[in-house]
């Protein structure tokens, strides 16, 4: 018997290059692997350029549909054209602080440059919103350090007031 279905999940690869054909996705693909492999039902992953305007459109898409998981890959660090976290604080009305923190701790046990990622963790309605950096090693190495609590952030945010008693 299969186990039961944590969730709802989509990707967003952020990535002028990849958007243009110039450059495989491989993120994308990571990050679709290892929410599957978590229990996550993944129907969908899409690419768009760093552009802001075409990132708020795609999250609020997704925040419209009620998708329990949006994971984004790649314009977290420090670059003119790396707009992935305003993009996504243009469209959470909460933050998840925690979740960004932990992957950073995790990932500067890997590399010094994590200190570059702006990554921005949060809620939009019933939708978490989590920013992954843009590398495939980068995006597995995050998404280990938070999927355990994931089921239970999506059980919390779904949750009505009455659950609460
Ligand atoms: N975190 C992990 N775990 N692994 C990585 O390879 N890359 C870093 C950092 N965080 C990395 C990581 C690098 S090089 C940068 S510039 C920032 O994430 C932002 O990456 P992005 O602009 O591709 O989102």
């Amino acid at each position: 018997m299969s186990s039961p279905v944590v969730g709802s999940a989509f990707v967003l690869t952020v990535s002028d290059r990849s958007a243009a054909g110039e450059r495989e996705d491989l993120s994308g693909p990571e990050a679709v692997a290892a929410l599957s492999g978590a229990g996550f039902h993944v129907p969908e992953a899409r690419v768009v350029p760093d552009d802001r305007d075409r990132i708020i459109t795609e999250l609020r898409q997704q925040v419209e549909v009620g998708t329990s998981l949006v994971v984004t890959t790649g314009g977290t660090g420090c670059a003119p054209r790396d707009v992935t976290p305003e993009a996504t604080l243009q469209v959470i009305t909460r933050r998840v602080d925690g979740l960004s923190e932990q992957m950073r701790r995790v990932s500067l046990e890997k590399t010094r440059f994590a200190l570059l990622s702006r990554a921005v963790c949060g809620i939009a309605d019933r939708t978490l919103i989590i920013n992954l950096p843009g590398s495939p090693r980068g995006v597995v190495e995050c998404l280990e350090a938070i999927l355990p609590v994931l089921p239970h952030a999506i059980n919390q945010i779904c949750s009505t007031p009455d659950d609460l008693h």
